[in-house]
């Protein structure tokens, strides 16, 4: 039997109680890299997380942020990010989530993205629109980046790469209304969905980060597409561009004359794969 979105929610729920029982407390912090840690409390919720879907769903694959693929049937395979927003976990800022997406025949199927501070969950089924605790939500209707609050994040290698988004940012920010830096890609697509973010533009995430909230956007009637305008967001190299149609078109125009600029090529490289 394929999951459920109910198996997704109570899924993230447990997630989440980890989640909320780690906040604040002290716990060893081990670098990835400089300026990217993992905590303990990634990876209890992991442990939980990966624990509860092989116990009931055995022959399912699962790519997991802390112990990447858990080889089984690709066709079934889960995207899991059991702490999306650890820096600010780490510092004592209260958003953060932890992500779930399912997919079958490589399709998402089913998100569900949970704020255990908040206690928001956002959830979508394909074809069955998108729901914040259980009531639908949808996208802003903002048609100008003028009036708009726009969300973007920046990776965790802009200390030694130029493919850092400090141009796009710097262009954005003289267009838009506002512009926000939230620490967790999986709620900025969410806010999305909810219409709490007019856009929202990234790059060099992951299928975890992005798997539920990308089709979460979808539901709620965002245009989710890579940030040089193609459909295939889950592949790499993650790109993200995510609006109401109508803003899309003007979110994806800037963008693409940021990139054109001649000193842009590492951008140009970049997004072409
Ligand atoms: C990060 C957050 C952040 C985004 C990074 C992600 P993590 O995930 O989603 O907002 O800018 O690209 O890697 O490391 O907190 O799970
Ligand atoms: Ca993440
Ligand atoms: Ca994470």
């Amino acid at each position: 039997m394929p999951p459920t979105l109910q198996d997704l929610k109570t899924l993230a729920y447990g997630a989440g109680r980890i989640l909320r029982a780690g906040f604040n407390q002290p716990q060893e912090v081990h670098h990835k890299s400089e300026i990217d840690v993992v905590t303990e409390t990634d990876h209890r919720s992991e442990s939980y997380l990966l624990e509860q879907i092989r116990g009931r769903f055995q022959d399912d694959h699962i790519v997991a942020e802390e112990s990447g693929e858990n080889d089984g049937d690709r066709a079934r395979a889960w995207f899991i990010d059991p702490l999306d927003g650890t820096t600010n976990f780490s510092h004592g800022l209260p958003v953060f989530s932890v992500s779930i997406g399912y997919a079958q025949d490589g399709e998402i199927l089913l998100g569900v993205v949970y704020d255990p501070v908040r206690d928001e969950l956002f959830s979508a089924e394909r074809g069955r629109g998108a729901f914040l605790n259980d009531q639908p939500i949808q996208a802003a209707a903002r048609a100008q980046l003028r009036e708009s609050l726009v969300a973007t994040g920046f990776p965790y290698d802009r200390f030694t790469s130029p493919v850092n988004n400090l141009v796009y940012f710097h262009e954005f920010a003289l267009q838009v209304q506002g512009i926000r830096r939230l620490g967790s890609a999986a709620l900025d697509l969410c806010y999305v969905a909810a219409g709490r973010f007019d856009a929202y533009w990234e790059f060099k995430m992951h299928s975890w980060d992005l798997a539920a909230g990308v089709l979460i956007a979808q539901e709620a009637g965002a245009l989710v597409t890579t940030m040089d305008g193609f459909p295939e967001v889950l592949t790499p190299p993650y790109s993200v561009a995510a609006a109401n149609p109508r803003l899309h078109e003007e979110l994806l125009a800037v963008i693409a004359g940021v990139t054109a600029r001649p000193e842009n090529q590492a951008y140009q490289a970049f997004l072409a794969g």
